[in-house]
């Protein structure tokens, strides 16, 4: 055996050095950095050095799945749970992961085992009954005790365990709280050998904040075998279910659920359902066709835009990608003679969806001329397209789903870059357009 050694650490970033501070220089904590001891690994043994073997000589493996009742939930997962995998679910506090987590639970018809660290057997109880679930599955523990929950799972061998949350969990060691990086490092690991050694899938509850920092999920994700997070706006009520990272299928899913008195609910045919019924276009509003994940989209884009009193004047976005807006402004000015250099500008995605795609660009351009002229777009068309500093229209990914989106949603007209292929719909007048001069012309 080789010799301890000593690292030091912070408890805040998790960043390691050989020496203590007071203040850590990674993220500038006071008082966060603790000593912690190692031992080197010193030799391989043999028996490492057997298991590693060829690629092509090892079986292929099938991965049982268990599906959550929940259709968009299956899909975001890839197909289901997979036996012995550790899923961190992540979101803002009162998002809605303790009541998704549940009516999982309640769907599965199978034994459940839930621990929360944070809420009594009466809250959960109450939970329960509220969302309607068939409670005879699910046996509750209030524990923050990592050895205890695991000891537990190892006794009563359920067919899944869910943990709320991991920031509410600790080994108790009595060297760091609750919540801290490390704490939440040391039972993921505990929980992930479980999940391992069990074959029992694991849901771990994980709170971030708005810029997703605090310990916590951040700091885990590259341990888990996937990361799922639930968004949205707390004052709508949509929820966005994504999955960031899976070890057993795609990333691009994404579920749709709406949160009412009793639980969230699934929406089945997303597409249309960001947009108003009784939308009726102002100047400076119009609709994109935007993808999130592999799924399209309408959203309706709006532009407000006042003088500025300011010298700086104000750029704000909602929905959108504040830089990527900037960057259009400029390409607008420049390249289309759009004049908004003094002028304040606001930007919507109404609904409360967040796009981080560069089909919207287009729509964005589109929307911020019409606020600047004051002039109303046809509220039957739709718009998709990247746009390029050059103020070129660029072609999209997607552009078929796009076009059948916005023709099965009733819209008459949509704009999009040129493309090589014919592309058409029914009825739906196809505009081509090369640059966005152009495509402010035909508006
Ligand atoms: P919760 O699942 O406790 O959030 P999290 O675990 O992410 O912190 O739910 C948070 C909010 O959801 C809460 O403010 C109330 C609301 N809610 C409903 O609107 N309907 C419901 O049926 C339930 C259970 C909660
Ligand atoms: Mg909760």
């Amino acid at each position: 055996m080789s010799e301890p050694k000593q690292i030091y650490t912070c408890q805040k970033c998790g960043a390691q050095f050989s020496k203590w501070f007071g203040q850590c220089p990674e993220c500038g904590a006071w008082g966060t950095i603790i000593k912690q001891t190692y031992t080197p690994l010193e030799s391989v043994s043999p028996k490492t050095e057997k298991n590693a073997k060829i690629l092509s000589q090892i079986k292929k493996e099938n991965f049982p799945r268990l599906s959550t009742g929940i259709p968009s939930f299956d899909q975001v997962l890839g197909g289901g749970i997979v036996l012995g995998s550790l899923i961190l679910l992540a979101g803002q506090p009162g998002i809605g992961k303790s009541t998704l987590i549940l009516q999982l639970a309640g769907n599965l018809k199978r034994p459940v085992l839930y621990v929360s660290g944070e809420e009594s057997a009466g809250q959960v109880k109450m939970r329960a009954d509220r969302l309607k679930i068939d409670q005879n599955y699910i046996r509750f523990l209030a524990s923050q005790d990592i050895s205890e929950i695991i000891h537990l799972t190892q006794k009563i061998k359920p067919s899944l365990l869910i943990v709320d949350s991991i920031q509410a969990v600790s080994s108790g060691d009595g060297f760091s709280s609750a919540g801290s990086v490390n704490q939440v490092r040391l039972s993921t690991a505990q929980l992930l050998q479980l999940a391992k050694s069990t074959n029992i899938p694991i849901f771990i509850i994980g709170h971030i904040t708005k810029e997703g920092l605090v310990a916590g999920p951040k700091t885990l994700e590259h341990l888990v075998d996937a990361v799922l997070y639930l968004e949205g706006d707390p004052y709508h009520y949509f929820r966005l279910l994504r999955v960031s990272k899976n070890r057993f299928g795609p990333t691009q899913e994404i579920g749709v659920f709406v949160m009412e008195s009793n639980g969230l609910k699934e929406v089945k045919n997303p597409s249309g359902a960001f947009l108003n019924e009784n939308r009726e276009n102002s100047a400076g509003s119009i609709v994109g066709a935007v993808l999130e994940g592999t799924k399209v989209f309408l959203a309706e884009i709006q532009a407000l835009i006042n003088p500025s009193p300011y010298p700086y004047p104000q750029r704000k976005v909602k929905g959108l990608d504040l830089n990527r807006a900037e960057l259009l402004i400029a390409v607008l000015s420049r390249r289309a003679g759009i004049r908004l250099s003094h002028k304040d500008i606001y930007l919507n995605v109404v609904g409360g969806l967040k796009i981080n795609e560069s089909g919207v660009d287009l729509p964005v351009c589109l929307a911020i001329t019409g606020a600047s002229k004051n002039k109303k777009s046809p509220s039957d068309l739709v718009a998709f397209g990247e746009v390029g500093l050059d103020g070129q229209v660029r072609p999209c990914s997607f552009a078929k789903e796009r076009i059948k989106t916005a023709a099965k949603l009733g819209f008459k007209k949509i704009i999009l870059p040129q493309s090589k292929e014919k592309l058409c719909f029914g009825n739906l007048e196809i505009i081509e357009v090369k640059n966005l001069s152009e495509a402010i012309d035909k508006i």
